[in-house]
């Protein structure tokens, strides 16, 4: 059975204080939580603030992003070995707003997850296609690709410890969410694939999220599609109340 995992993408909102009251609320609303894992991804300066508040309690820690290097002259970057002392258990890898801003690619985002994984860290790695690319009907063409090439290599054991984060990009911060058909048809083809690929265990093991305007009142009826394994959060997660609405979908 797989558990199934809420996180929130803070992206770059949230100074410590925020963060610290923020935190200090959830973590207190969801202390009874047992249907699911919890985490929440602030920005670099605020984690180890948010380890503070977090620590011990049954809401993870993640990052937005990661270097591939252990250390090195990679001035702006941050090392895994970084954020598992800042107290992460995962990390974001290949956000659309990465690969749309800040040129990241398949390979690049493949860097990460390794190491991530590596580093002991659970890398959370986001696919999905555009609007055009929807439109142009190449959406599930695109996926295959950025999971061919951005999940290339895994051994046994890591295919299954990954978190996929499906994200169309059309429905990030626009208000617009794939219906929970939509979405579901998507999780198959990849969970199909990732059988394909990697066996059918990896594939009923590997944790599918889907990302994209995830609020109160749709993420249940997401949560009962069959191969929706919990969601990647963005502007729903910066308020404790609606986050909490969101983790006790149930
Ligand atoms: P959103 O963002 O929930 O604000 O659409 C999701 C994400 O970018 O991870």
């Amino acid at each position: 059975m797989r558990r199934p995992l809420i996180a929130g993408n803070w992206k770059m909102f949230k100074t410590i204080p925020e963060t610290v009251t923020t935190l200090t609320q959830l973590k207190k609303n969801v202390a009874d939580v047992h249907h699911c894992e919890i985490a929440v991804c602030p920005p670099f300066t605020a984690l180890a603030a948010a380890w503070g508040v977090l620590k011990g309690t049954n809401v993870h820690l993640g990052a937005q992003n990661c270097h591939w290097e252990e250390k090195g002259a990679y001035t702006g970057e941050v090392s895994v070995a970084m954020l598992a002392d800042a107290g992460c258990k995962h990390v974001i890898a290949g956000h659309s707003e990465r690969r749309q801003y800040f040129g990241e690619t398949d390979e690049s985002v493949n860097k990460r997850m390794f190491a991530a994984l590596k580093g002991g860290l659970i890398p959370i790695v986001c696919i999905g296609e555009t609007l055009q690319e929807r439109e142009k009907g190449v959406t599930f063409s695109v996926l295959e690709t950025q999971v061919k090439k951005g999940m290339a290599g895994l051994d046994a054991r890591q295919s299954g410890q990954i978190v996929i984060a499906y994200e169309p990009v059309w429905a990030i911060g626009t208000g617009k969410t794939a219906t929970p058909q939509q979405a579901e048809e998507v999780h198959a083809f990849i969970r199909k694939l990732y059988a394909d690929i990697y066996g059918s265990l990896a594939s009923e093991n590997v944790r599918v999220l889907y990302g994209g305007s995830v609020k109160p009142e749709n993420v249940s009826e997401l949560m009962q599609q069959k191969n929706i394994d919990g969601g990647l959060v963005g502007g729903a997660s910066l308020e404790a109340e609606t986050f909490t609405k969101i983790i006790k979908y149930k």
